[in-house]
């Protein structure tokens, strides 16, 4: 029997051209087709076209065209019925066998499958024999009950060498059937009999979607070496592709949504009795590009949890890395990162699901882990090692092959570049500080202070020489008028004092005189203007003698009506406000960007908290001052 028409439908149905095409080459949308490069020609300009719609590809430079399975036989060698089988699994269709090899391959399959179901209820049948006592009482010492053993299967591999190839044996099934199983060693010495794969071993049966069981993991209960062994590839088992608990998983996923994917087997079992069903976990190895897919047809944002020791980060650096290029609109990952040394097992025992799943619903999407992947890796103090930054977050974009996606990310690192190096025009037009406000250009109110210029967004913190920050002279004169209605209206800054002392003026001579003025105000709070500056020049200083002349003048005072002497006290009193509301929310935005950058490079819990409190007090204020 060939392959029928309806079932080649059922595939086509189930996955677009576009899909297929998109592994390979970059799609852009155009119309209703996709264009990209041709992958049967190198060319420069597109000349590669899909339409999902007709199921077809064509391409214009080599004439190829065809539709999904043509697309796998001409870029991957496949042959048809291999490109069918291909992409019928990745959908989750069985093809129904056509020739007499493939039928026999089949069969051998199914027998194969059924030896493994038997070995299984062979090893669940001695983890319940009085003599397997130390089995069942190591599960029940790690806090499964019998409900949760059942469910999974869970058997034990006696000290025996040969007893289950011996048991099998008797039920008829020769030794090389159980070799291929991957159930027993031939005794290489030859002669003398097979031996068992598994002894003394807790026996976690490893099953394919449907629960048929293809593969076992065994652990030691000691300290034997290794921890966990598994199965050998065999026919019906290739690890890179199978999900241990997705038999169990995929009902509880499909209902909830998500799925939780954890490291070990232990993980996937304590978490299912802890009341999270929906939990898989690979065997051993980093998530395959097979796994990946397999978990975006459980849930759309599989979370993977990941110990947050230095190896865990790590490890999800590399499985982020790994889904990029794998990335489609709405399919991602997200990160939970666990307490240092905690498995989702431990964690469960040892601090109770609640705590896991706070930690789970913090989980952090693929792009922070990308961007703190490259952030965390450097310093980026200087114009040289931003650009490098750039171009590193850039290269992490072209890994996603998704044209839209990959368009996102662009924008979301842009962004984030933005936030963590300002250009000081983003504080020129004001209109991150909404409509009506202050702003440093005075543009929106010009009449009152004027306002800092550029360079008053704190991208640098510290200063460079004589400034607090990046600076330039219209921010300087802001400041000298803020001086000159200091000196002018003593009393208002009186009341003041304790909310001048937390800014900090960019010039750093015109912040030390500010702080003589302070100190003077606290010892004598009710000195008057005149009073202040003859205070001032006493102190002797004749940097801040000269200083207190360049204040109080009238080039300063042209700067903004209210620092001349005359300016009436409503006038000085408002243009006060406005400066000091203006430094606190610079202040608070330094604090910000400051606890965003110490977040990126290393992601802790404090940290976070420190993070969220700034922005809630950011809101706060924002809300507090917005008329
Ligand atoms: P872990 O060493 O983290 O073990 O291995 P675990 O899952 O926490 O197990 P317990 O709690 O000590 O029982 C995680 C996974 O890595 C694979 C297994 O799949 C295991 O579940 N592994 C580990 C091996 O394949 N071989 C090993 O020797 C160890
Ligand atoms: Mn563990």
């Amino acid at each position: 029997m060939a392959l029928s028409p309806q079932f080649l439908d059922e595939i086509r149905n189930r996955i677009s051209v576009s899909d297929v095409v998109a592994r390979r080459v970059k799609l852009a949308r155009r119309g209703r087709e996709f264009v990209g490069l041709s992958p049967f020609n190198k060319e420069k300009t597109p000349s590669f076209t899909v339409n999902d719609e007709k199921g077809f590809f064509h391409c214009f430079s080599s004439g190829e065209h065809g539709d999904i399975f043509a697309f796998l036989m001409k870029t991957e060698g496949l042959s048809f019925p291999e490109s069918v089988e291909k992409l019928a699994a990745e959908v989750g269709l069985e093809v129904p066998q056509a020739d007499p090899a493939s039928q026999m391959r089949e069969k051998r399959r199914a027998s194969l499958q059924e030896i493994m179901e038997q070995a299984a209820d062979w090893y669940s049948g001695e983890l319940f024999k009085p003599g397997s006592k130390v089995a069942l009482e190591y599960l029940r010492g790690r806090g499964l009950d019998e409900q949760t053993i059942k469910k999974f299967r869970l058997g034990y591999a006696p000290s025996g060498r040969g007893l289950l190839t011996q048991a099998l044996g008797t039920g008829g099934i020769t030794v090389d059937e159980m070799v291929a199983c991957g159930l027993a060693r031939k005794d290489e010495g030859g002669g003398g009999a097979p031996r068992d794969y598994f002894f003394s071993r807790i026996i976690f049966p490893i099953t394919d979607r449907r629960g048929k069981v293809i593969a076992f993991g065994g652990r030691t209960m000691g300290s034997g070496q290794p921890k966990y062994l598994n199965s050998p590839e065999t026919d019906l088992f290739h690890k890179g592709s199978v999900l241990y608990g997705v038999a169990q998983a995929r009902g509880p996923a499909r209902d909830a949504g998500s799925v939780i994917v954890a490291e070990g087997y232990m993980d996937v079992i304590a978490l299912a009795q802890g009341g999270f069903t929906h939990s898989v976990a690979p065997l051993g190895t980093a998530l395959t590009e097979a796994q990946i897919q397999e978990l975006w047809r459980l849930a759309d944002e599989p979370v993977l949890c990941f110990d947050g020791d230095k190896a865990g980060v790590r490890a999800a650096g590399r499985a982020a890395l790994r889904a990029l290029p794998l990335l489609k609109p709405g399919k991602s990952l997200a990160f939970a990162l666990l307490p240092e040394g905690e498995d989702p097992d431990s964690m469960i025992v040892t601090r109770g699901p609640e705590a896991l799943a706070r930690v789970i619903s913090r989980a952090r999407p693929l792009v922070d882990v990308i961007w703190s992947l490259e952030v965390s890796a450097g310093k980026f103090d200087t114009p040289e090692r931003q650009a490098a930054l750039k171009r590193d977050l850039r290269t992490r974009v072209r890994d996603i092959a998704d044209e839209e996606v990959g368009e996102f990310y662009r924008l979301a690192f842009d962004q984030r570049l933005e936030r963590m190096f300002p250009r000081p025009d983003r504080y020129r037009g004001g209109s991150a500080r909404g409509k009506g406000r202050w702003t440093p250009n005075g543009r929106q109110k010009p009449k009152k202070f004027g306002g800092f210029g550029s360079g008053m967004s704190g991208g640098s913190i510290g200063g460079l020489g004589q400034t607090h920050g990046d600076f330039d002279g219209l921010a300087e004169r802001q400041e000298q008028a803020l001086l000159a209605l200091m000196i002018h209206h003593p009393s208002l800054v009186s009341g003041l004092t304790e909310i001048f002392a937390e800014i900090r003026l960019t010039s750093v001579r015109l912040d030390r005189m500010m702080r003589e003025i302070l100190n003077l105000l606290g010892s004598e709070p009710n000195l008057d203007s005149e009073g202040v500056r003859r205070h001032l020049i006493a102190i002797g200083n004749a940097d801040l003698e000269r200083l207190v002349q360049v204040v109080l003048s009238p080039s300063v005072y042209s700067t903004a009506s209210f620092a001349r002497p005359d300016a009436g006290e409503e006038e000085a009193e408002r243009a006060l406000h406005d400066i000091l509301d203006w430094y606190g929310r610079r202040q608070v935005d330094l604090d910000r960007q400051d606890a965003e950058r110490d977040l990126a490079a290393d992601m802790t819990e404090a940290k976070e908290d420190r993070l969220f409190g700034i922005l809630r007090e950011q809101i706060k204020e924002d809300g507090l001052y917005s008329k």
